[in-house]
């Protein structure tokens, strides 16, 4: 795909990705009219949701649905419905990973850290609403599968998507990288090759299956092709923390949206500490490459999402 025609794409797809789940946070927020006493956490979290960010998550999980639906309808209900939910869970994991007691930082997304807006007690508050929020709008769709009548396999999708959504957030995905993560940190424990894998196949490639995974399940996909395309996504993850790291080191904080150096300044230890950028920058490049091959063997058009892979090893934000 021609680079241009790509960035083109690219951002004609965000454009429609985030109108999609802006509306469904606000259709969220909305339903609670105008609660006065507990107006504040809506408002920090239509201040952290709203701020910005790549909407990776939904991307994926909406093109990966479109891969395999064929010709069933571009962007049913439902699948809006875990788009936002997806981009809810990982705003309020950043919400809490920013907070002084996990990474203390101050920018995020080009802002100010919802920490710094609100307060620690109404970040964490914030960040819990969000995560509750994310899971009542999936139980909505998953009901909605029965009040609507669906076939039983439909109904079993839209259950199956829910699972997969709470398991993968929590202490088997991206909450159980956290733990490991923010302990090394704290204790200074030793890090190694395969703690590190650990901690970013969780805290981050988590919700990158989660994505993929969900667009897969709820076009029908078997679960062979399910299989593959988790695997597609698990390296993607990876990669993509391996170059957050490698970001941390040798972005500009103006395009990143947060503060380069923040982890040397913890005294973290990371991909790039124990591998170096070089290493790093070639891991990202083969996983990616390697996930590209498998996404080859699956059926449907998969160009774009091919291109978009690829363009994430030199993403600089
Ligand atoms: C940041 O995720 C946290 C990681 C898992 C590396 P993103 O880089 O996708 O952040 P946004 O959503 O674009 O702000
Ligand atoms: C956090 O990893 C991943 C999450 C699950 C939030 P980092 O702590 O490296 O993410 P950034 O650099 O703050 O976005
Ligand atoms: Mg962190
Ligand atoms: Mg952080
Ligand atoms: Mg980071």
């Amino acid at each position: 795909m021609e680079e241009r025609d790509f960035q083109e794409l690219l951002k004609n797809k965000t454009g429609e990705v985030q109108k999609m789940i802006s509306e469904g946070l606000s259709g969220y927020l909305n339903g609670f009219g105008d609660c006065g006493y507990v107006r504040t956490v809506l408002e920090a979290m239509e201040y952290s949701f709203m701020a910005g960010g790549k909407r990776l998550r939904p991307l994926l999980m909406r093109e990966t649905y479109l891969l395999f639906a064929g010709r069933k309808e571009k962007t049913p209900e439902e699948l809006r419905d875990f788009m936002t939910a997806l981009e809810m869970i990982h705003t309020y994991s950043l919400v809490h990973d920013d907070l002084p007691a996990m990474d203390n930082d101050e920018y995020r997304r080009g802002k100010k850290t919802t920490w710094k807006v609100y307060g620690d007690a109404m970040a964490v508050l914030a960040g819990d609403a969000l995560m509750n929020g994310a899971f009542e709008i999936a139980f909505r769709a998953i009901l909605g599968g029965v009040t609507n009548g669906l076939s039983a396999a439909e109904q079993s999708r839209l259950a199956r998507s829910g699972a997969m959504l709470a398991g993968k957030a929590g202490i088997d995905g991206m909450l159980g990288g956290q733990v490991a993560d923010v302990e090394a940190e704290k204790k200074h424990l030793p890090m190694d090759a395969d703690k590190i894998l650990f901690i970013h196949e969780k805290k981050t490639a988590a919700l990158i299956e989660t994505a993929m995974g969900i667009g897969a399940i709820l076009a029908g996909a078997s679960g062979e092709q399910l299989e593959a395309i988790l695997d597609v996504a698990r390296k993607v993850g990876i990669a993509f923390q391996i170059q957050d790291d490698l970001l941390d080191v040798i972005g500009d904080s103006a395009v990143l949206g947060k503060t380069v150096g923040s982890d040397a300044e913890s005294g973290k230890e990371t991909y790039v500490t124990l591998k170096g950028v070089e290493a790093s920058g070639e891991d990202v490049k083969r996983l990616s490459e390697e996930a590209v091959k498998t996404l080859e063997t699956l059926p449907g058009d998969s160009e774009f999402l091919k291109a978009l892979i690829l363009h994430l090893i030199y993403r600089n934000k």
